[in-house]
């Protein structure tokens, strides 16, 4: 039996890996000119950690992560997510000591145990970026601005769309107005919602189902019990929003999936991934970092999915990215030719050109045909008759002329002959 990848989980190929190469690129390009500095993280850590920051009632924690005993008997998972695992590095590596306001931004691989379909893996990617150290309305504007700006670069073009999930000290009244709307509905909601209405309330409100959906109409929503002090933050986030002329609709109903988050959320939205709409989300967590153990300090972040990402600019046709071409194929015939052709290939190649040659000295036919395939911009042909003249051809496979280079003994020699033709030629 031929083996497999596993159920959600997806090769990417090297026709693919132009595309997903420059869209890091672009990412990076982005987040580096708003500050932020590349982390990475491992992929394991104790289960513990997701545990006490998504938090143990949401469906990550409960039903989607890939956790195990390892040898030693130490219960450990495969990140869900980067936020917890950047915030337990921040903390331990103590990085506040070192400004203000630290940026960290970090790409990889992420596990959730979903049930897979388009546009959601098992194992995802992840573009993530934390900004800890400022509770600014400001900086939440700033953040939105900068996953607004990538979208942008990239030509893709999403609906955001904002909420406020208040804090601390006024979360436990709206808690209370919402679990007694939803006692009056306990008959009627699913299982699921039942088992919510007491660990995790607000999730209720994110039910898949419609007739659940249905009965919450009308249900309080946090937006009318932010205290104070986060409702002007919140009008404060608009108001930098519209400065940048950043569009966004504000939707109460949104919940976050993970419990960690305070005051500002967002989401980017599409409608064209079918049933996965996000191409990303975050929002502010300020009270994780104190939670986790580290100093009292506010953060907000967000993360991209990069495989929505990715589908989304092939259904716009933007992710035509080609392999980079060769260079140069060097095409020779007979023993002798390939045996000098070996380490010409090798000496351009150290020179800095994308080199290639056919190391089993099939026919001419098949040698130009590989260099075509290619995308060869020059072949330089070594015949016996040639060779025996000291001679190479260099041939412009794009207006298909050809010129005679002398080929002496040293190849970084023959290859700096090369390299100066091919430069004159552009
Ligand atoms: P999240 O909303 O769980 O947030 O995930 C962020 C993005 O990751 C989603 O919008 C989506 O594009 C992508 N994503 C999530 N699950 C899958 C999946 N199964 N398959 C493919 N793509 C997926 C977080 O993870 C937070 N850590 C974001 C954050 C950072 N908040 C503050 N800082």
């Amino acid at each position: 039996m031929t083996m497999q990848a596993l159920k959600g989980f997806k090769d990417i190929l090297p026709d693919e890996s132009p595309t997903w190469q420059w869209l890091e690129a672009a990412a990076r390009s982005v987040f580096h000119r708003f500050g932020f500095g590349e982390i990475k993280v491992p992929i394991l850590e104790k289960t513990e950690l997701f545990a006490r920051s998504i938090g143990e009632a949401t469906d990550i924690v409960e039903k989607e992560m890939y956790t195990f005993t390892d040898r030693n008997g130490e219960q450990i998972t495969m990140r869900p997510e980067g936020t917890a695992s950047v915030l337990r590095a921040f903390i331990e590596h103590n990085l506040q000591a070192r400004q203000a306001l630290t940026r960290l931004y970090t790409i990889g691989p992420m596990f959730r145990h979903e049930r897979p379909q388009k546009g959601r893996l098992r194992q995802f990617h992840q573009m993530s970026v934390e900004a800890i150290g400022s509770d600014h309305p400001r900086l939440d504007a700033e953040i939105i601005a900068m996953a607004w700006q990538f979208l942008e670069e990239l030509g893709l073009s999403v609906s955001l769309q904002i909420n406020s999930l208040g804090c601390p000290s006024c979360r436990p009244a709206y808690r209370e107005a919402l679990l007694a709307f939803l006692a009056a509905r306990q008959d009627t909601m699913c299982d699921d919602c039942k088992r919510r209405s007491t660990t995790n309330p607000l999730r209720v409100l994110d039910c898949k189902s419609s007739h659940c959906q249905e009965q919450y109409q009308g249900a309080p929503v946090i937006l009318d019990h932010l205290c104070p002090a986060c409702a002007d933050h919140f009008s404060a986030v608009k108001a930098s929003l519209d400065q940048l002329a950043i569009p966004y609709g504000v939707n109460a109903f949104m919940v976050r999936g993970l419990d960690y988050y305070t005051r500002t959320t967002f989401e980017l939205l599409t409608g064209a991934l079918g049933a996965q709409s996000a191409v990303g989300a975050g929002g502010r967590y300020d009270g994780l970092v104190e939670q986790l153990g580290g100093p009292k300090l506010p953060g907000i972040g967000f993360a991209m999915g990069m495989e929505r990402l990715i589908l989304l600019l092939e259904q716009q046709n933007q992710a035509a990215i080609a392999a980079p071409a060769i260079d140069c194929f060097v095409a020779a015939l007979g023993e002798a030719a390939v045996s000098r052709a070996f380490p010409l290939v090798h000496a351009l190649r150290a020179q800095g050109l994308k080199a290639a040659m056919d190391l089993e000295g099939r026919s001419l036919k098949s040698q130009m045909k590989q260099a075509d395939r290619l995308q060869a911009r020059y072949t330089l042909i070594l015949g016996e008759e040639e060779l025996a003249r000291g001679e190479a051809l260099l041939r412009d496979m794009a207006s298909k002329k050809q010129q005679v280079l002398a080929f002496g003994n040293d190849p970084a020699m023959i290859a700096a002959t090369v390299m100066a033709t091919m430069s004159t030629a552009q």
